[in-house]
Parts: C-alpha cells; structure tokens; sequence
C-alpha cells in the first residue's frame, strides 16, 4: 500500500496540522522499526510496522484539539476509532484495528462504557506484535511538544500512571520484550 497517498488525501495542504502529522508519525514509525530489528525473535512484519504506524493517527484531523492545529468537532480520544474507519472504507482492515487499538495502553470494553466516551462498547486492546510495537513506540512522542523528543521510559511510566495502574504495569512488561 501507498502509505502516503492516503495521508495526502486526508492531510493536503502543507500546513502546521501536517507538519505535526509527518513529524510524530516519522518517529513512531522509526522507534516501532527500531524495535521490530533490535528483537528478531519476535517476527515481526516490518513493512506493515512501517504502513500501519505512520497512519496511525489518521483521525487526528477530526478531533477538537486546537493545541494540535486540530480542528474537528471529536473529541481527542476519539482519534484512533475514527482514523480506523477510514482506513476500513479504504479497504485496509488490518491498518485500521492499529489505529483504534493504539491509544494509551488499549481501550477496554468496560473502561469505554464506564467512561461515556462516543466510542462503540468493545474491546480495543492491542493484540498482534506488531500492534503492540506501534501502541509502545507511540508513548514515547507527544504531539504537543518537543515532537522530535523522545521520552525516557521512567517519563511514559509516569504519563500512563495519570490513566492507571494497569497501564503502568503493561508498559513494563512491554518494556521488558521491547527495549
Ligand atoms: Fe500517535
């Protein structure tokens, strides 16, 4: 698949919302990569590694977030599950569950509707390595600041202890396979 010709079509003008785009994207893509040759043990598949992370927040343009140059009506948690139905109507079904399963650590079936979040009530946890790869390189870039900088892990710990518990300790068993 073209990765690019999609991202052209939903991020055309060459503004700062897809300077943001490129710029995050670029770097997951790169660590996920990093990661998938560092651990050949794990049998990745490192093209659609790269395909599916440097789409994986494809929805971002129709959230509300301005921080971002973001300026839709969604809210931000919102991004994955819409940025999967995009790529679903493109006909790529397995680039999009990377989307809706990449935010935090996976959004669970009763996390979503204890939360009364607009998003449909099922699970969407990051399953397939290479799934796992991209929701974990994701952690370590913000899109707000500093986008070309990464995180140290002690600093994703931190940042996923403001979701929980849980999360903190997935990102530690990911660490241990991954870094
Ligand atoms: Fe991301």
């Amino acid at each position: 698949m073209d990765f690019q010709k999609i991202i052209d079509k939903y991020y055309p003008l060459e503004n700062e919302q897809r300077r943001i785009y490129m710029t995050h994207a670029r770097k997951v893509a790169d660590l996920a990569l990093d990661i998938s040759r560092r651990h050949p043990e794990l049998n990745a598949d490192d093209a659609f590694i790269e395909e599916a992370a440097m789409l994986h927040d494809l929805g971002m343009f129709l959230v509300d977030a301005p921080r971002i140059h973001c300026f839709g009506d969604a809210p931000y948690i919102c991004h994955g599950y819409l940025g999967a139905n995009l790529l679903r109507n493109e006909g790529f079904e397995r680039h999009a569950l990377v989307c809706e399963r990449h935010t935090g650590t996976g959004l669970s079936k009763e996390l979503i509707e204890s939360s009364g979040w607009p998003l449909p009530c099922k699970d969407m946890l990051p399953l397939s390595i290479e799934e796992q790869i991209i929701c974990f390189a994701d952690k370590f870039y913000s899109k707000t600041k500093f986008l070309e900088v990464s995180r140290t892990i002690e600093q994703v710990e931190e940042s996923m202890r403001k979701i929980s518990e849980e999360s903190v300790e997935k990102i530690r068993n990911w660490a241990g396979l991954f870094l």
